[in-house]
């Protein structure tokens, strides 16, 4: 009886403690990163500066203010973060995991702070966001061709200190500068140099990881499983990545870029249609992706295809590669310009002439823009009147954009199970959608959103099906969410094999492995398999 009564009790307590949980204050968290753990350095751990990334709807973490962060589809309110903590040491990541484990918040983990849905700075739940912003060391070994990157860097920042080593050297990566290394590398990873070399992903050879106890795991003592997960799983379901050895790519002195621009109309959408057989097809030397956007001239909308190309040779390689493969394109020699490979960064990001330095620039994307993005895979080509109807669509918004990044040589050859990306052989392309919007309030966002979905519901007989395939890396929360810490596998699969198809299954086993408590949580996280 008074076993029973004091179990009884017991419980009471337990859902007492549990229901009236209330979340450390900052000082409180402090007082742990100081008090506990001398060995750090923590300067200055208290750090809330208004400086946070877009998403679909600013948020504002400046001291004063209290953030709201629509998740249209979550419809939730984001918490303000505890701490944003801007570790000097890997020895301070430990002691924010290990505080944030012992005081019951959640860790969000930011690097370049690129997530198309903000998972890296918002959270329902109490939490602490570690920004990794200086630690971004790169170290560079041109004997076996290899460099050591930490997680805080960004792409800009890799293909500068390459260029600045090597001429000849590179790294197949995305094209935006300022994306940072730990998101992306983690989820893939598409650029300029995939047909040639696969991913970013499929070039890390080695990775440093801190898990949830705090312990530094390398590829050797993580062992394969959790090293393929790292690489297009999306690390933040594991730990920290700290840092990752991936090998560099060879190019030449000298490559080639063009554009070529085509108002729409029925000429465009020929080429667009005969682009969606022929680009995957190309030499592996030779990528041409395909912009579909509506700009502005004075009041004048104008809707048009880019495609924008680079090729690892001079022009007088490629002009008679183009006249064989894509006599319909028309390209000249004097449409063509040679240049270095790292001129060829800007020049995808229209910065060409500008100093190189500003690939340094980690707020180099657009400003004051808050956006939608979507993603697809197409498998065969669209019928020609898709293009048609689409350019429609978008004379009636006013900044849509749709890439079309071809596939093809390396992306192919690399198998389905062999990392956590499945999009390989069999897909023509990838689609990514976006709409961007310049004010920032939920009526607002609520428009473009849903024009957003409309072109998608439009799109689907046309793309990849059972599952409608999705890239990790254009993160969409519309395609579902964990809702709360015990999420299941069977829940979680909606969105899961989306992303990574057969390899969801794999992936959750894995996570239940190295996190078995799931302590590094969001949205969409991996769920555990035991
Ligand atoms: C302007 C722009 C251009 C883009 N261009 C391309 C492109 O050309 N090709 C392409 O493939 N993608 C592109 N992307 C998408 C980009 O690859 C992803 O958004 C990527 O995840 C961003 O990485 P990040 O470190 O900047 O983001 P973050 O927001 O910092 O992180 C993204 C996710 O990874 C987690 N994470 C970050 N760092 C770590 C770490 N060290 N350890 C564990 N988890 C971590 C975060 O918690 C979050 O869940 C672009 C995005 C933008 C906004
Ligand atoms: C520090 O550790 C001691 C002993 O483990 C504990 O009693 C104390 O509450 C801790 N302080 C903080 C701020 O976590
Ligand atoms: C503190 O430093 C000592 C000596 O360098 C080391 O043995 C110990 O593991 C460190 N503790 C933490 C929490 O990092
Ligand atoms: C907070 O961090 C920002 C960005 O790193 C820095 O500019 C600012 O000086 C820091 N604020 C304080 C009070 O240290
Ligand atoms: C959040 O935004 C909504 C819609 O703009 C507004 O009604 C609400 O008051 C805001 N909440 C906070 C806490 O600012
Ligand atoms: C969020 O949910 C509340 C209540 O369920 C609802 O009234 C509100 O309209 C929703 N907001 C959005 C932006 O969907
Ligand atoms: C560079 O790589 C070579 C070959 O693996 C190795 O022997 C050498 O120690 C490395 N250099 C540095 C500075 O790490
Ligand atoms: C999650 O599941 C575990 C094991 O079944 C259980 O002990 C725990 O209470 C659950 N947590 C929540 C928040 O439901």
């Amino acid at each position: 009886m008074r076993e029973l009564a004091l179990s009884l009790f017991l419980l009471f307590l337990v859902k007492w403690v549990k229901s009236d949980f209330s979340p450390p204050t900052r000082e409180q968290f402090q007082s742990c990163l100081l008090t506990n753990h001398s060995n750090s350095t923590f300067k200055n751990p208290i750090n809330l500066t208004n400086h946070i990334p877009y998403s679909r709807v600013y948020t504002d973490f400046s001291e004063s203010s209290s953030p709201n962060s629509s998740f249209l589809n979550l419809n939730f309110t984001s918490l303000k973060p505890i701490l944003i903590i801007r570790p000097n040491s890997e020895t301070e990541i430990r002691t924010s995991i290990l505080c944030s484990r012992k005081l019951g918040v959640q860790v969000r983990t930011m690097s370049g702070g690129h997530d198309y849905e903000g998972l890296s700075y918002l959270s329902q739940s109490p939490f602490i966001i570690i920004h990794l912003v200086n630690l971004r060391s790169i170290n560079i070994n041109l004997t076996d061709e290899t460099a050591w990157i930490q997680s805080g860097a960004t792409l800009g920042e890799l293909y500068y200190k390459i260029a600045k080593t090597s001429k000849i050297h590179a790294f197949p990566a995305g094209v935006c500068p300022s994306v940072g290394v730990g998101g992306h590398f983690s989820g893939g990873g598409l650029g300029t140099l995939m047909r040639k070399h696969g991913l970013a992903s499929d070039n890390v050879v080695d990775a440093r990881l801190m898990d949830v106890k705090g312990r530094i795991l390398d590829r050797k003592t993580m062992g394969e499983d959790l090293f393929w997960a790292l690489r297009g799983g999306g690390a933040a379901s594991f730990g920290v990545v700290l840092s990752w050895k991936a090998k560099l790519a060879r190019v030449p002195e000298k490559v080639t870029c063009f554009i070529s621009q085509h108002p729409m109309g029925p000429s465009m959408n020929k080429l667009v249609h005969r682009w969606q057989s022929i680009g995957p097809e190309l030499d592996e030397d030779l990528l041409i992706r395909v912009i579909i956007d509506n700009s502005h001239e004075g009041n004048q909308r104008r809707v048009k295809s880019t495609f924008q190309a680079l090729f690892l040779g001079g022009i007088d390689r490629l002009i008679p590669l183009m006249n064989q493969k894509f006599p319909e394109l028309g390209l000249r020699a004097q449409d063509c310009s040679e240049m270095s490979w790292i001129e060829s960064t800007m020049f995808f990001n229209w910065k060409t002439g500008q100093p190189l330095e500003i690939m340094l620039d980690r707020n180099l994307r657009f400003e004051d823009q808050y956006y939608k993005a979507k993603s697809d895979f197409v498998q065969k080509p669209m019928p020609e009147n898709v293009f048609e109807e689409v350019t429609k669509m978008f004379l009636e918004k006013e900044t849509p954009l749709m890439i079309l990044e071809p596939f093809g040589g390396k992306i192919s050859q690399i198998s389905e199970t062999e990392s956590p990306f499945p999009h390989r052989k069999g897909n023509l392309y990838n689609i990514q959608y976006m709409v961007k919007w310049t004010v920032n309030n939920v009526e607002e966002m609520n428009k473009h959103v849903r024009w957003m979905r409309s072109l998608y519901d439009y799109m689907s007989p046309y793309v990849s099906k059972s599952p409608r395939g999705a890239y990790l890396n254009y993160r969409d929360l519309d395609l579902g969410a964990n809702k709360g810490i015990n999420t299941s596998f069977k829940a979680a699969r909606k969105w899961g094999e989306r992303y990574y198809k057969g390899n969801f299954k794999k992936l959750s086993l894995v996570k239940g492995k190295i996190d078995p408590t799931n302590f590094f949580r969001n949205e969409q996280s991996i769920p555990l398999l035991f």
